[in-house]
Parts: C-alpha cells; sequence; structure tokens
C-alpha cells in the first residue's frame, strides 16, 4: 500500500503520458500541390508527416528538396492504384505508430485535352486512379484513424455534381444514403458505358470530372459513415477544389502557386473550422455539392 502524500506510479505514469505525435500521409506528393503540403504540414511542426509516391527515386529527390530547407518529412513509397502498395503502407503506419491523425488524397492522373494516349485507357486510369485509389486510402486508413481524425479529399472545381448533365445520373449520386456499394456500382456503370454513343451526354465529356464527381459523393458517404457509426470519434472529411495551379495537371498555366492551391488544404488539416462532409472552394467558401451555385473557377 503507498503512503498517503507519496505517488501512487500507476495514477503518476498516465498523468505523465504525453499524447502520441501525430501522423500525416499525403499520397502523390513527390511534387505539385501534394508537395506543398508536405512542406507546409512540416513547417507548422505538425508531427511526422509522411511523404509518399509511386515512384521511389522521384519520393527520395522530393524529400531531399526540403531537407535542404531543414524540413524533415518521412518517406514511404505509395501507388494508391494498387491495392497491395495500398495495404503494405498501412500495415507498415500501424506497426510504426498504431494510427494516423491526418489523410489526404491528392495524387491523381490528369490528360490534357490533345493528349494522344488511348481514350479507353484514359477513362479506366482516371476513374481507377482518382475514384477506387481514394477509396482504397479511405478503406485501410479509416481503421488507423485516431480520435478527431481528419481526412482530406483534393478534388476539382469541375467534381461539383452539377459537371454531370443530366438529372437522372445526378439523382443517383445524390440519392439519400447512397452507400459506397452503390456509388462502386455507378462508377462501374460509366465505364461500362464507354462504348455507348449517348455516353457524353448522360455523363459529361470529362472522365476526370467524372473521376472527381465520384470522390466529392464518396465525400458525404464516409461523412455520414463516421456520424452513424462512430460519432464519439468526431472523424472529418472533406474536400477540397484548390483552383488552378502551376502543375503538370494545370498544364503549368494555373494563375496560383502550388503553395496558394495547398492554403485551404493546409486550413482544413491545421483549424478548428468544425467542418464535415463539405466542399471548400480555394477561396474557402462552402459550396454546396449538390445544388451549387459554383463560383467562378
Ligand atoms: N493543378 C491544378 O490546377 C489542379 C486543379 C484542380 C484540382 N487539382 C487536383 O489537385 C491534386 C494535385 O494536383 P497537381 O496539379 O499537384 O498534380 P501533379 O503535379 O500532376 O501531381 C500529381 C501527383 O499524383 C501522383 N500520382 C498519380 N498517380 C498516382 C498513383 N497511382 N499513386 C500515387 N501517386 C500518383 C503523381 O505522381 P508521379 O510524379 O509519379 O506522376 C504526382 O505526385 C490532384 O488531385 C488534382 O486533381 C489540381
Amino acid at each position: 500500500m503507498s503512503t498517503p502524500g507519496t505517488s501512487n506510479s500507476a495514477v503518476d505514469s498516465s498523468r505523465n503520458e504525453l499524447p502520441p505525435t501525430k501522423v500525416a500521409v499525403v499520397t502523390g506528393s513527390n511534387r505539385g500541390i501534394g508537395l506543398a503540403i508536405v512542406e507546409g504540414l512540416c513547417q507548422r511542426s505538425y508531427g511526422h508527416v509522411y511523404l509518399t509516391s509511386r515512384d521511389k527515386n522521384r519520393g527520395l529527390e522530393a524529400v531531399n528538396d526540403l531537407k535542404i530547407l531543414r524540413l524533415n518529412p518521412r518517406f514511404h513509397v505509395l501507388d494508391v492504384k494498387d491495392n497491395a502498395s495500398v495495404i503494405t503502407f498501412s500495415e507498415f503506419i500501424k506497426e510504426e505508430h498504431g494510427g494516423i491523425d491526418l489523410l489526404v488524397n491528392n495524387a491523381a492522373e490528369y490528360y490534357p485535352e490533345d493528349s494522344e494516349v488511348d481514350e479507353k485507357f484514359q477513362t479506366e486510369n482516371l476513374v481507377f486512379t482518382n475514384y477506387f485509389g481514394t477509396l482504397s486510402m479511405c478503406e485501410a486508413f479509416t481503421p488507423l484513424l485516431r480520435q478527431n481524425g481528419r481526412i482530406i479529399n483534393i478534388i476539382c472545381g469541375i467534381g461539383h455534381l452539377l459537371s454531370i448533365p443530366t438529372t437522372k445520373i445526378r439523382k443517383k449520386f445524390r440519392r439519400y444514403r447512397l452507400n459506397v456499394e452503390e456509388l462502386n456500382e455507378l462508377m462501374y456503370t460509366y465505364l461500362s458505358d464507354f462504348e455507348a454513343p449517348y455516353k457524353e451526354n448522360i455523363w459529361g465529356k470529362s472522365a476526370y470530372a467524372v473521376s472527381k464527381v465520384g470522390i466529392g459523393a464518396l465525400t458525404i458517404v464516409y461523412q455520414r459513415k463516421f456520424n452513424i457509426e462512430m460519432p464519439e470519434k468526431n472523424f472529418s472529411i472533406n474536400s477540397v477544389h484548390p483552383g488552378y495551379c502551376c502543375t503538370a495537371k494545370g498544364e503549368y498555366v494555373g494563375s496560383q502557386s502550388i503553395e496558394e492551391g495547398a492554403e485551404v488544404p493546409l486550413y482544413l488539416a491545421l483549424e478548428n473550422h468544425g467542418l464535415k462532409g463539405k466542399f471548400l472552394w480555394h477561396t474557402k467558401e462552402v459550396v454546396n455539392w449538390f445544388h451549387g451555385p459554383v463560383p467562378d473557377l
């Protein structure tokens, strides 16, 4: 029995326990906006920040560039389109840290209008990388999210539901209580409509837009799942249009820098905003994803 006034070791150790160092993962962060998000998190001493890349050399080069600025991100290979790669990384994070606090789904494919890549290949690559890659990350990392964990999905202005021209398909995306399985089915329907002569009238011209609309819907589906199944965890998931930036994706002509593109994602990652399941514009304006109005791009 402990003498009154002397320490009880169990009580003392819990008093001395520090919260674990925060852990952030940013996908596709060897360049562009993802790299600027990693840089911003490191500058603000977020904790362990993972710069990830599907290519080891490109990733390590980016890490070295940040080290020159006296920033110290960690690195791991990650191809979001490859489920084995996603699982390997999530198991590594579980082993190394036990959990994560922040996931930024930034990685994406994009093809300029004059691309000579086969159109069917483009369509499938866009949907499997952008939509299903984001879904794989959410599925693998949600079980690792710690209390107050946040997920940020980088979409695009044309990831707004109004990019889909037909009311019938828009209704399917905004169906009350849409679930992940139904959303996946909708994305597969888009892929199977590839040969259909009416495809553009129904889905619009851009497979990139459809892949991002899928992520916009996924954001809402996941937030509802969090609210219903684990409200005590206080998880949030939001999507953001970062604005048009000077990157490969902006075809190097965007009006914003990558640091400007990273501003709203960093706001969502770091500030006490209380936003859940929302779609933010690069101006921080919260846009109604279902009905608009859509601000100027
Ligand atoms: N830039 C814009 O104007 C703009 C506008 C609206 C939305 N966005 C969105 O903002 C995000 C960042 O765009 P960005 O302009 O910075 O693009 P970016 O410079 O083209 O960078 C895209 C990143 O995603 C990575 N990536 C592609 N496929 C991947 C995969 N399967 N697994 C892992 N990583 C993969 C790329 O890796 P590699 O280096 O290996 O190719 C690269 O690191 C994207 O989600 C994009 O759709 C950008």
